[in-house]
């Protein structure tokens, strides 16, 4: 029985909602009160038993490689001033027996072309792809573990996927199919971002997939979709005309870190929920 141990992380958008501030610097890279968004997908795909980490970066990325190089200066000048928590948390940027992949995707040609661009460093294996503006949180097993356990039974594709209001349909894949099991439906039908009217339900693909090795044969003869990008859901529309592939549709809280009202909501929640700042953050909002 295979399972997953490759994550594709297509981080190479040029982040137009957050300009100026992804000018220079990555989407990715914006912390949520301490923590770039990035190295949270990481420690999601890490604890889902994914060992080899694969950016697919674009040509303002560069501080994304740099977070996951080791940083010598900055850990010897740690361990000089018996910092040994800080020296910790720069070290555990990248566990033991994890190795990081950096790809460039040469020209932002949709987030399809982006998963495409990994091929060579994913084989011919399953894969995990995560997003790493849709923050997920959950205090029981994450939002990819549970997506792993559902490929490890149904050894097929799965997408993940929440409920949104109909009024959104046009900012997502939205998917429909029959129900398998709780929480699990076969993928029917599949469209990007269809205006409320064609929607064919109210499940909206989010930033999680595990997707067999068919899909970079499929991603090849795609064509351009919506916005004139070669989009990831006309591939897994095209993929499950010759293969089965499952919607879960996960527990947790998602936050859309890609829009500013979603990353403001993260960082919010995420303070309130942090050991050092909970009490004084909580003192805080009250009085405000
Ligand atoms: P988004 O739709 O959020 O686009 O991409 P974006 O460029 O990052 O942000 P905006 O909309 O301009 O503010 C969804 C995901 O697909 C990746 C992005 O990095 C993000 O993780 N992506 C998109 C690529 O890696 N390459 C692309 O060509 C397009």
């Amino acid at each position: 029985m295979t399972t997953i141990k490759k994550a594709v992380f297509p981080v190479a958008g040029l982040g137009t909602r957050f300009l100026p501030a992804t000018k220079a610097v990555a989407k990715e890279m914006l912390a949520i009160v301490d923590k770039p968004l990035i190295q949270y997908a990481a420690e999601e795909a890490e604890k889902a038993g994914i060992d080899t980490l694969i950016f697919v970066v674009g040509r303002t990325k560069n501080s994304i490689i740099d977070h996951f190089d080791k940083a010598y200066e900055l850990e010897n000048e740690l361990a000089l001033r018996n910092k040994d928590a800080l020296l910790q948390i720069v070290k555990d940027t990248v566990p033991e027996g994890v190795s990081c992949v950096f790809i460039r995707q040469s020209e932002a040609l949709g987030l399809g072309h982006a998963v495409l661009c990994a091929e060579a460093a994913v084989g011919n294996e399953p894969f995990a792809v995560i997003l790493p503006d849709d923050l997920i949180h959950n205090e029981g097993d994450n939002c990819m573990q549970q997506m792993v356990a559902v490929y490890n039974k149904y050894q097929a594709s799965v997408i993940g996927t929440q409920t949104v209001n109909m009024s959104e349909s046009d900012k997502y894949g939205m998917v429909a199919g029959p129900k398998v099991e709780d929480r699990l439906a076969m993928v029917d039908e599949i469209i990007e971002k269809p205006a409320p009217e064609e929607a064919p339900s109210d499940q909206a693909v989010v930033g999680r997939y595990i997707l067999t090795p068919a899909i970079f044969d499929i991603l090849k003869r795609t064509e351009r979709g919506a916005g004139g990008e070669i989009q990831l859901t006309d591939g897994i529309a095209a993929l499950r005309k010759c293969e089965e592939v499952y919607a879960y549709s996960f527990e947790g809280t998602r936050y859309d870190c890609g829009s500013k009202m979603g990353y403001l909501q993260a960082t919010v929640e995420f303070a309130l929920r942090h050991e050092e700042l909970s009490e004084k953050f909580s003192e805080y909002l009250k009085n405000l």
